[in-house]
C-alpha cells in the first residue's frame, strides 16, 4: 500500500483529498504546514508527499527543501494556485516530482501521484541494483578489484547523495569521465541531464557562451537566444573536463558562478538561478598551479570541497585481470566472437606498466580482439613494445660478488648507465626516454642533470 502524507493549511481540501486516496487504498496522513509534515516524515518513511505551497511556518517549497535534504526517496507534488506557475518552475528546480495547479480535477491528481510513484519505485530499483552492483566489484562501469578502487567505489557512493562540488585527478586513462558519470548517475539526480564539456577545447569567448548562453544580437552570428549549459544541465550534472585548461577570466566567472549559483548569459542583463551539480576533472596538478599562481587559489578551493585521486594502473595491477575479462567481453559482444585470452598474454598484459593507464590497456585488448584468428587472444596479437616489456630481465642480471659491492655508487652508476641506455634507444627523445624508465621527464631532466648528461641528449637529438 503506498504511504502518502497530503498537506494543506485548508481544512476541507485535506479532507477531501484523504477520502480520495483512502478509497485508491493509500495510507493517508494529513498535515496543515511543513513542519506538521517534516514531523509525521520523521515518525514513519512515505512514498509521496502532496502539498500546498502557500501555508504559515513552513511552506510547501522549504518543505521541499527539507526533504529534499534528508531523504531523495520521497516523491514530491506541489499544489498551486494559478497565479503561482512561476513557484511550481523553481520548485521543479528544488526537485518536486510535478505540481498541479488548482483547482484541479481529482483524476487527474490521481494519475499524477500514481506517475510520481512509479518514478520514485524505479529510482529506488536502481539504486538498489547499484549497491548489489558494487558488491560484485563495479559500480556503474567501473571495473575494479583493488582496494584503492574500493575505496574510490564508496567515496562515489557518499558524494552521490551530497551536493557539493567535486575534482577528480589522475593520469590521462584513469577513468575520471566514467567516475563522475557514476557519481551523477548514483545520484538523485540521475534521471536529469549529465553533460560533458571539456574546458580546454574552447576559446576564451566560446567556452563562456557554450557554459552561460548568450542573447541573441550579443555578437555577431548570435541569430537567437541560447541557452547555456548550465542550465541545460538545471537539476542534473555539469562535467567540466580540463578545468585545469581554463583561462583566468573564465575561472573568475565560474568562481562566481559556484558561489551565486547563477549565471548571465552573454549580453544579457539578468541572471538566471541554476541547480546543476559540478563535477570537473583535471589530469595536471592543480594544487601546485594554485601555488604557482596559474590557478585561482580561491576556486581550487571551492571545486576541491570533495577530492578523488584515481590511481594509475600501475599502482593497482590487481585490478588488470579483470579489466582484461571485462573488456574482452565488451569487445567480443560488439564484434560478435567468443574469444578467451590464453595464459601467457594474460601474463604479458598483468606485467606491462601501462603508462597511458585503462585507455591503453582497453585499446589493445580491442586492437587483438579484432586481430585474432583462434579461440584464444595470442601474445602475437599484442604490440610489440607490451610483447618486449620484461621487467625481469632486469632481475635476472642480479649477482652480489662474493667480496661485497659499493652499493651506494654502484646504484648511481646503474642509474646513469640505464639513463643513458634510455636515450640511446630512443634516439635522445626525453619524453620517450622518460617514459622508457617510467618517470616523469621532470624527473630525467633532473638525473640527466646530476650526471652531467644534457648535453648528450642534445647531441643524441642532432646527430640523427
Ligand atoms: N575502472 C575502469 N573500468 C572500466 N573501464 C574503465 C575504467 N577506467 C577507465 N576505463 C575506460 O578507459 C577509457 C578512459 O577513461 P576516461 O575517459 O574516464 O579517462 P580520463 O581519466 O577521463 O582520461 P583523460 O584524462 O585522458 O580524459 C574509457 O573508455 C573508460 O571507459
Ligand atoms: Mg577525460
Amino acid at each position: 500500500m503506498p504511504n502518502i502524507i497530503i498537506v494543506d493549511d485548508e481544512q476541507s481540501l485535506r479532507q477531501v483529498l484523504e477520502l480520495v486516496f483512502r478509497e485508491e487504498s493509500y495510507t493517508v496522513r494529513t498535515a496543515f504546514n511543513g513542519i506538521q509534515a517534516l514531523e509525521m516524515l520523521e515518525a514513519e518513511p512515505a512514498d509521496v508527499i502532496l502539498t500546498d505551497v502557500r501555508m504559515p511556518d513552513m511552506d510547501g517549497i522549504e518543505l521541499l527543501r527539507n526533504v529534499r535534504e534528508r531523504n531523495p526517496d520521497v516523491g514530491v507534488v506541489l499544489m498551486t494556485a494559478h497565479s503561482s506557475v512561476e513557484t511550481a518552475r523553481d520548485a521543479f528546480k528544488l526537485g518536486a516530482d510535478d505540481f498541479i495547479e488548482k483547482p484541479f480535477d481529482v483524476e487527474e491528481l490521481k494519475v499524477i501521484i500514481a506517475k510520481t510513484l512509479e518514478k520514485q519505485a524505479l529510482v529506488s530499483e536502481n539504486r538498489a541494483f547499484k549497491r548489489a552492483q558494487r558488491e560484485r566489484g563495479s559500480i556503474g562501469n567501473i571495473v575494479g578489484s583493488s582496494a584503492k578502487m574500493h575505496a574510490i567505489f564508496q567515496m562515489i557512493e557518499t558524494v552521490a547523495e551530497v551536493q557539493s562540488t567535486v575534482l577528480v585527478t589522475g593520469e590521462s586513462g584513469t577513468g575520471k569521465e566514467l567516475v563522475a558519470r557514476a557519481i551523477h548517475s548514483m545520484s538523485p539526480r540521475a534521471d536529469k541531464p549529465f553533460i560533458s564539456i571539456n574546458c580546454g577545447a574552447f576559446t576564451e569567448t566560446l567556452l563562456e557562451s557554450e557554459l552561460f548562453g548568450y542573447k541573441k544580437g550579443s555578437f555577431t552570428g548570435a541569430n537567437t537566444d541560447r541557452k547555456g549549459l548550465f542550465e541545460a544541465a538545471n537539476g542534473g550534472t555539469i562535467f567540466l573536463d580540463e578545468i585545469g585548461e581554463m583561462s583566468p577570466a573564465m575561472q573568475v566567472k565560474l568562481l562566481r558562478v559556484l558561489q551565486e549559483r547563477r549565471v548571465r548569459p552573454v549580453g544579457a542583463h539578468d541572471e538566471i538561478p541554476v541547480d546543476s551539480r559540478v563535477i570537473a576533472a583535471t589530469n595536471r596538478d592543480l594544487k601546485r598551479m594554485a601555488e604557482d599562481g596559474t590557478f585561482r587559489e580561491d576556486l581550487f578551493y571551492r571545486i576541491s570541497v570533495i577530492p578523488i585521486d584515481l590511481p594509475p594502473l600501475r599502482d593497482r595491477k590487481e585490478d588488470i585481470p579483470a579489466l582484461i575479462e571485462h573488456f574482452v567481453r565488451k569487445f567480443c559482444d560488439q564484434s560478435g566472437k567468443d574469444l578467451g585470452i590464453s595464459p601467457r598474454t594474460a601474463q604479458i598484459l598483468e606485467n606491462y606498466a601501462w603508462h597511458g593507464n585503462v585507455r591503453e590497456l582497453e585499446h589493445t585488448i580491442e586492437r587483438a580482439v579484432a586481430l585474432e584468428r583462434s579461440a584464444e587472444i595470442q601474445p602475437e596479437q599484442l604490440p610489440t613494445h607490451i610483447t618486449n616489456y620484461n621487467p625481469d630481465r632486469i632481475r635476472s642480471e642480479f649477482s652480489l660478488p662474493d667480496d661485497g659491492i659499493d652499493l651506494m655508487s654502484h646504484l648511481e652508476n646503474l642509474e646513469k648507465t640505464y639513463v643513458m641506455e634510455a636515450l640511446r634507444q630512443t634516439g635522445g627523445n626525453q619524453t620517450r626516454a622518460a617514459e622508457l624508465l617510467q618517470m616523469p621527464v621532470r624527473s630525467l631532466r633532473h638525473l640527466l642533470d646530476k650526471h652531467s648528461i644534457r648535453s648528450l641528449s642534445a647531441q643524441m637529438r642532432s646527430s640523427d
